[in-house]
């Protein structure tokens, strides 16, 4: 048997729904880049979830190439991982009609970001925002994956997807892998700088709540500086210390030291040198990929030729899941 096929295969995907946080990177994307050399590796850029919440045209599209742009800066790497734009292959939302009439309302109505989600947008509360955990499991089944590597507030919807495949597999046979979860120790849940009871997200109004993995170093180093604490003193991780606890999870996450040893580095130390210490250290770690993607999202032409390229190669794996699925609910095929 080749190498390929003994690998265990891994997928997940982004919406382009603005720029992407340092959240998106600790969480997930930093992780991706890992798992490229030892798994079978798919990566797709969301766009079809993001219309779930109104985007301008223009701006959607612009965010499409840039945030496949990035992922390709961070260090993601075309000859190893398929990477493509999710409505390239129109099997996600075919599988993903095929999934819906084996999911329950019920099973839909529980789910914690579509209560959120529709408490923010509540002037357009529409089905497919409803629905969007079920379009999402169809592009999790379709490519059969081991893992899938995401941050936590992912983790509702992953269970999800594996109770709708562990359901169509019972009912129909078997068909799709049930997938795992993964989900890093350090940087699962990033917060927002500005209210630590909140996630960071590349979608909130208050731009000094999130660092873009774009941002330069001044803006990076003045995003920490104003970062929420408290009026304490002690730098340790503790539940009502929400602030400096997030701050500490970043410098963990981006220097790789343990949280006990952040503590002791700090000991004594000011909340001023802190900060500074820690948005430095995330300014150092982003300041090459800010490089990178510059030069990368220069070149349209070679950019379309990669998603074009990671389309096809997708669309070959997803064609045969997804045929396979309405075969065995009973459709012509
Ligand atoms: P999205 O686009 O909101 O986020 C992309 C990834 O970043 C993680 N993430 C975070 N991790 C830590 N701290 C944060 N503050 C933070 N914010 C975001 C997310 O957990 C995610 O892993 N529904 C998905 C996209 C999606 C998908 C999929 C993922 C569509 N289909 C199939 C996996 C498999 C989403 O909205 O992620």
């Amino acid at each position: 048997m080749s190498e390929t096929l003994e690998r265990k295969r891994v997928l997940s995907c982004i919406q382009p729904s603005g720029m992407l946080t340092l959240g998106n990177y600790l969480g997930a994307l930093k992780n991706w880049v890992k798992m490229q050399d030892e798994f079978e590796t798919t990566f797709a850029v969301a766009d079809l979830h993001a219309i779930t919440v109104r985007q301008e045209p223009a701006k959607l599209r612009s965010q499409i190439y840039s945030t496949y742009a990035l992922m390709l800066a961070l260090g993601l790497d075309p000859e190893k991982s398929t990477m493509f734009i999710q409505s390239h292959v129109p099997e996600h939302a075919c599988l993903a009609w095929v999934l819906s009439c084996n999911t329950q309302f019920g099973e839909m109505a529980r789910m914690t970001q579509f209560k959120d989600k529709s408490a923010k947008h509540a002037d357009n509360i529409n089905v497919g925002l409803f629905s969007y955990p079920v379009l999402m499991a169809a592009d999790i089944l379709l490519y059969k994956p081991d893992f899938v590597p995401v941050g936590a507030d992912q983790k509702q919807h992953l269970e999800i997807a594996r109770d709708i495949a562990i359901r169509f597999n019972r009912l129909y046979g078997d068909v799709f892998t049930v997938p795992d979860a993964y989900i890093p120790k350090t940087g699962a849940r990033v917060m927002s700088l500005q209210d630590p009871e909140k996630k960071m997200s590349k979608s909130d109004d208050n731009l000094n709540s999130f660092v873009a993995i774009l941002d330069d170093k001044d803006t990076v180093i003045r995003k920490f500086k104003r970062a929420i604490t408290d009026s304490e003193g002690g730098i340790y991780v503790s539940e009502d210390k929400k602030g400096v606890s997030n701050l500490i999870t970043i410098y963990s996450a981006v220097t790789g030291k343990t949280v006990p040893e952040v503590e002791k580095e700090f000991e004594g130390k000011g909340y001023g040198d802190f900060k500074l210490a820690v948005g430095e250290a995330v300014a150092d770690e982003l300041a090459p990929i800010r490089e990178r993607y510059n030069k990368i999202i220069s070149d349209k032409g070679e950019l379309e030729r990669l998603f074009r390229d990671g389309a096809e190669r997708a669309e070959r794996v997803a064609r045969k899941t997804c045929f396979k699925a309405m075969k065995k609910v009973g459709f012509v095929v």
